[in-house]
């Protein structure tokens, strides 16, 4: 009888050893693969070099004018921003063969940032500053994709780094402010805008997304010709907007940031582009003049929410 136990006890201690000898040797697998594919691929951590309030990273001139720089010491720079649900600036252009450092930040949630065809996989997390060096050899566009759910238009959230022959490669001169009122540029500007700041969660044609981004193609002339449409096109643009509201029977409740970190040219432009897109153009009404950047000045500073702006929405039949 002890002796059958004493069997028993040790086929269990035998059974034992074997899984824990088998775990030892998973886990020596697995941190070889780490180093292999480190060894193999190169790897980096993307340093938080710096922990701070949001608002002071975002005032840093870096990320308040997020763009490709040259520092003087001839270091190719990338700043970017992320918010929901697009990165500043909208392409990001470097050369070949040249050593780029990416230095990112959140502007509100977590965003990943990863290029595609490359090793860069980083998280951006708000109030952080991530930085990762790379040298692009091959010219090309590289997507960049946010991989961390970021909310409902996440899967939108693309951009594009063009990679450019380093004898070609030029930084942007600053964009001078165009005159609005010459309808052309606005178009542009207000095509441009929509493109960067818009399309995520509005959509190219204006048809808006699921319950939580509400269409603009129709629903923006309806809100122009109600009382003080006008006046409310420019504060949702400015301050953003959170539901829920109704458009055509369904019920949208999202949370749209607000822009006023745009200059008064995009944003009146971006609201005369939506005035005038999807076939708009030819039901304006007639006394409809374009919205000028004076009238979005006088809209400023008056440090509304989103759910304020919600009380403005003018009385749709
Ligand atoms: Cu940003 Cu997903």
């Amino acid at each position: 009888m002890a002796d059958a136990d004493h069997e028993a006890h040790k086929a269990i201690v035998r059974f034992e050893g074997f899984w824990i000898a088998f775990s030892l040797v998973l886990l020596v697998v697995f941190v070889a693969l780490v180093f292999h594919a480190v060894a193999m691929h190169g790897g980096q951590i993307g340093k938080a070099e710096s922990r701070k309030p949001i608002d002071e990273i975002l005032a840093m001139p870096e990320f308040a004018n997020p763009d490709v720089r040259i520092r003087d010491n001839g270091r190719v720079e990338a700043s970017v921003v992320a918010r929901a649900f697009s990165f500043q600036p909208n392409v990001i252009e470097v050369p070949t063969d040249t050593e780029v450092t990416f230095r990112m930040t959140s502007a509100d949630v977590i965003h990943g940032f990863q290029i595609k065809g490359t090793n860069i996989n980083v998280e951006l997390i708000p109030g952080e500053v991530a930085e990762v060096a790379y040298t692009f050899s091959e010219p090309g566009d590289y997507p960049l994709i946010c991989n961390q759910y970021c909310g409902a238009a996440h899967h939108n959230m693309i951009d594009t780094v063009r990679v450019v022959d380093a004898a070609e490669f030029d930084v942007a001169p600053e964009e001078e402010p165009a005159e609005v009122d010459d309808v052309a540029t606005w178009e542009a500007r207000g095509e441009r805008v929509y493109g960067n700041e818009c399309v995520a969660c509005h959509q190219a044609d204006g048809s808006g997304m699921g319950t939580a981004f509400p269409p603009l193609a129709g629903h923006t002339l309806d809100l122009l010709r109600g009382e003080g449409g006008r006046e409310y096109l420019i504060d949702v643009v400015l301050y953003g907007l959170a539901g829920p509201i109704q458009v055509d029977g369904t019920e949208y409740s999202g949370h749209m940031p607000g822009l006023a970190r745009l200059s008064d040219e995009d944003i009146a432009a971006v609201v005369n582009y939506t005035a005038h897109a999807w076939g708009h153009e030819d039901d304006l009404p007639d006394d409809f003049v374009p919205v000028s950047p004076e009238e979005v000045v006088e809209r400023r500073d008056r440090d509304l929410a989103p759910a304020d702006v919600l009380e403005l929405r003018p009385a749709l039949d």
